[in-house]
């Protein structure tokens, strides 16, 4: 094995550890469909398309996406999130369905501000032509999308199908976007984690740890990660991150910013014991 594809493998494995796929370059392949790919990223769907492990793309052709050009910024993206299917369905997948017709839910169902079927696709499979057709699921909408060609895939997290033209739900454009933030599920985990990461990134500033001279421990990173409404901010409260990081705590999570007093007065009380039984074999040693 040469150096170039040991290089190589290491980038592959990078990269699949990282995201399992990125539809903007999966889309940079084809033109066609470059109108529809920067839209993506203006709205940054992009980047929530990446987060999944089981999704389905529905894009137009740059002709027929030049409707959306004209609507603001949230409509584009809620129109959008309409494309995107919370599942893997390819061409076969969709032949195979027994049904007739099948409602597929749609990212902008998980944005919490459809209403009426808005976030539900409709397939309808005619099972003598074996055309596919896709329309919104608000009752009374024509299904008049129909599924070109899948344009590209990976079995089975992403499929990418081509639909004939875009498919805008009736009322979408009234969809509230201040009515209900669209929190996350990943933007809302890593916050409790970078509380304590913050305190564990050592500060150089120790203004005066008047306690305890010989404590190795500066004051200063435990008091700005602190609370506001602590009572006791630079208490024995203070020291617990701190400690926690230098000692190599492997949960961060589980020493918050406001630990059990008890507990932290315990870890203290460790912390001067180990001090003192330091000098004292230091002592000794000298002795
Ligand atoms: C594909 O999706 C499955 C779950 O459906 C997941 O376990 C797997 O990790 C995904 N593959 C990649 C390369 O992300
Ligand atoms: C996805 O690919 C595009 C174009 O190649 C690149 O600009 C972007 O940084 C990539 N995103 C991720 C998350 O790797
Ligand atoms: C899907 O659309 C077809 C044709 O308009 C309709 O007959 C069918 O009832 C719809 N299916 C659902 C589940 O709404």
């Amino acid at each position: 094995m040469n150096s170039s594809s040991v290089f190589l493998l290491l980038l592959l494995l990078a990269s699949s550890s990282a995201s399992a796929f990125n539809i903007t370059r999966m889309l940079d392949q084809y033109p066609d469909f470059s109108n529809f790919n920067s839209l993506l990223t203006q709205t940054h769907l992009a980047s929530e398309i990446n987060s999944r492990q089981t999704i389905t793309v529905l894009v137009v052709d740059n002709g027929a996406v030049s409707g959306l050009y004209s609507s603001p910024a949230d409509v584009q993206k809620h129109v959008l999130s309409v494309h995107v299917v919370l599942d893997y369905y390819d061409m076969e997948k969709l032949k195979q369905s027994s049904k007739k017709s099948t409602l597929l839910t749609t990212l902008f169902q998980s944005s919490g501000l459809a209403t009426n079927q808005q976030g539900f696709i409709n397939v309808t499979i005619d099972k003598s032509s074996g055309e596919i057709s896709m329309g919104s699921a608000v009752p009374g909408s024509t299904l008049d999308a129909r599924v070109v060609k899948q344009v590209a895939s990976s079995p089975y997290n992403i499929s990418v199908l081509q639909v004939s033209t875009l498919i805008r739900p009736a009322g979408i454009d009234d969809a509230n976007a201040s009515k209900a933030p669209v929190p996350s599920p990943k933007a809302a985990s890593p916050a409790p984690a970078a509380a304590p990461s913050g305190a564990s990134s050592p500060s150089p500033v120790a203004d005066g740890p008047a306690a305890d001279a010989e404590s190795p421990v500066p004051e200063a990173p435990a008091s700005s990660q602190a609370p506001a409404d602590s009572p006791a901010a630079d208490g024995p409260e203070a020291y617990s991150p701190p400690l926690s990081a230098r000692f190599g705590s492997s949960s961060p999570i589980a020493e918050g910013p406001t630990p059990d007093h008890s507990s932290t007065t315990a870890t203290r009380v460790v912390l001067v014991s180990c001090l003192g039984l330091i000098v004292g074999v230091v002592c000794m040693a000298f002795l």
